[in-house]
């Protein structure tokens, strides 16, 4: 068998990483509508005769001011963007570096992976109980050839979907659940290819800085998109195969959207939420393993806050933090390709920095898993959307990363360009496919998901007109504070609200400055303890420290992180890493843009008793 499988490293040319910038700044004129806004009106309620394809009437008056509101958007709102929007896609060839590629994993040398794991021995050593491991092929693995997509699968927003749909769905997961355990293509055996992929189940030959061998991990970075996307890919196709439907489409948790904030109903029942009544049907989408005080109709809060007095209750105001949030991740801190989709991985180097997408995404994780309680009886760990090693086991979790893969899309749609990095584009991943072949792909293939064969139902963004809103009078925070330094403050802990006046080195810059380079904000070594949630707020100029109003100018930026079992290489007991903020239109919103320094004010809001932060500085990219 082991003649399938690489023994070595695959040897990849040096010469790929080119040092030419690319010169994608986009100005006003070349900005890209957004398609996906347009075409179907807001509902809340699931409508059994809806088509998907069928753009109905708006049906209230509130709908028919949202509609207009977002042609509004496409209208003038580009104005609005310009500022930021300019700037996503600017170069990042210098903040990429170089490396090489990494290769699909050596599936022989697949171990153990861990729900937590402390090699300095202050914490007991939790394995997963049983092996996330995929079964040994018995054919070559193969490089996987995108099929000619002979139809468009739509992929439909969650919530509203109609009971044909539905029925579907349940029939297809209930029969991969079905499939012998032994079936790569099993529901469990789905759930370990994040599982593996995600603790670090695969070691990578190479040896870290600590001398422990480094381990495969697909959050974190760059690599994070991509491997997501082709998961559901299989993931959808082996569904689709499995009810003999080649247009079969998963539906995505529409979660940016005011109607979509809830678990979608039909995750939430225990029998068949077609007919609920009958326990002779259960309904294969739902999970015992989760927050039950999260199902509707309580909101999604993406700007939750476990810090004690803080809390956010009213669903209105959530909402409003989430579209906020959003609008911040997508716009803003998403101005370039590694504030989005996370810092480069190459083969043999650690983790850098999640993307501002991926940090948006871990708070549906945390929503939805019930919450850890590691001194219980037995212990839990946030199983199973909660821990990365169990957030496969959760049907949700397809529907969710639907969600987060169409973010990737409408990213690009508003401008945002994706790496050229060559390593980027040749690292690979291994899955089974629809008719069990080992097969590995490659990044470069997955950048177009027409290509793949699938799309997304368009919907409505609200979010792009929650744009924190701008102060009319300019606040003096920034010019009167008399909070220390930088340099006083940090090495900071996040056990409490942290705040410093921060310099810029350059301000009231021109037009052609700020679309040229983005001025950033960015908080660097930040460590964290392993196996806990972890989320702090940035806010800017702002002199509340609560930090429960993320509709503001002043609110820059939420960094989270959710619990894994074992860090970037194998053996720290914390791992480090960075946030970029996009500071330009958050500066013009604030009316600062001519002050020397800001203040930044960090707020804790959950897990940030063990957080240090090294520094943070102005800066541009
Ligand atoms: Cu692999 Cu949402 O995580």
């Amino acid at each position: 068998m082991a003649s399938l499988l690489p023994t070595t490293t695959p040897t990849f040319p040096s010469h790929f990483t080119s040092s030419k910038k690319p010169s994608q700044i986009l100005i006003h004129g070349n900005f890209k509508k957004n398609n996906n806004a347009r075409h179907l009106p807001i509902r809340c309620t699931n409508n059994n005769n809806n088509n998907i394809n069928n753009n109905n009437n708006p049906q209230s008056s509130v709908e028919t001011l949202l509609r207009k509101l977002d042609r509004r958007d496409i209208l003038l709102g580009l104005g609005g963007f310009y500022g930021a929007a300019a700037n996503i896609g600017s170069s990042i060839a210098d903040t990429v570096g170089t490396g090489e590629p990494i290769p699909y994993p050596d599936l022989t040398k697949c171990t153990t992976a861990y729900i937590q794991y402390d090699p300095t021995g202050q914490k007991e050593n939790v394995e997963v109980p049983y092996t996330c491991c995929p079964p040994t092929p018995t054919t070559e693995i193969k490089p996987y050839k995108l099929p000619e997509p002979s139809v468009m699968r739509v992929r439909p927003a969650a919530h509203l979907v109609d009971d044909r749909y539905i029925e579907k769905y349940m029939k297809a997961v209930q029969a991969m659940k079905d499939l012998p355990e032994s079936d790569p293509r099993n529901f469990k055996q789905q759930a370990n290819i994040h599982c593996v992929y995600c603790n670090f189940g695969y070691p990578t030959g190479v040896t870290g800085d600590d001398g422990n061998e480094i381990r495969l991990q697909v959050h974190h970075s760059w690599l994070f998109y991509p491997f997501h996307r082709w998961y559901l890919y299989f993931y959808e196709r082996i569904l689709g195969k499995l009810i003999d439907d080649p247009t079969f489409a998963l539906p995505f948790w529409n979660w940016d959207t005011p109607c979509g904030m809830t678990m979608p109903h039909m995750f939430t029942t225990k029998n068949s939420p077609l007919d609920p009544d009958n326990a002779s049907k259960p309904n294969p989408l739902y999970n015992e393993k989760r927050n039950e005080a999260h199902y509707p109709p309580a909101i999604l809060d993406l700007g939750l806050d476990l810090s004690g007095s803080k809390v956010v209750t009213s669903d209105i105001h959530k909402v409003c933090n989430n579209l906020a949030l959003v609008y911040r991740s997508v716009v803003n801190n998403g101005f370039d390709a590694v504030g989005a989709l996370g810092g480069p991985y190459y083969y043999g180097s650690d983790l850098k920095s999640d993307g501002s997408l991926e940090l948006l995404h871990n708070m549906a994780h945390i929503f939805v898993g019930k919450p850890a309680n590691k001194t219980g009886n037995p212990p839990t760990y946030g199983e199973d959307m909660g821990n990365l090693y169990s957030a496969g086991k959760e049907p949700l979790f397809y529907c969710h990363h639907g969600n987060v893969d169409r973010m990737w899309r409408i990213w690009q749609d508003l401008g945002g360009k994706n790496f050229n990095n060559k390593a980027w584009l040749d690292s690979q991943f291994f899955f089974y496919d629809e008719d069990a072949n080992p097969v590995y792909v490659t990044v470069k293939d997955c950048l177009d998901e027409k290509k793949m064969g699938y799309t997304y139902q368009p919907v409505t963004l609200p979010w792009r007109l929650a744009k924190p809103v701008p102060k009319t009078i300019k606040s003096d925070v920034g010019t009167t504070s008399t909070s220390p330094s930088v340099a006083t403050v940090f090495p900071a802990t996040l056990d409490k609200v942290v705040k410093a006046l921060v310099q810029r080195p350059q301000i009231s810059r021109t037009e052609g400055q700020k679309k040229k380079k983005q001025e950033i904000l960015v908080i660097d070594g930040i460590q964290l303890p392993l196996g806990e949630f972890v989320k702090f707020d940035i806010f800017i100029n702002d002199d509340d420290e609560k930090g429960a109003n993320l509709s503001k100018a002043e609110f820059a930026g939420t960094f989270t992180s959710l619990p894994h079992g074992a860090t970037t290489s194998s053996g720290h007991a914390s791992s480090t890493t960075s946030f970029r903020i996009g500071l330009n239109e958050i500066l013009e919103d604030l009316l600062c843009e001519g002050d020397e320094k800001i203040q930044v004010t960090l707020i804790p809001k959950a897990g940030c008793e063990m957080v240090t932060v090294d520094y943070i500085k102005v800066d541009f990219a």
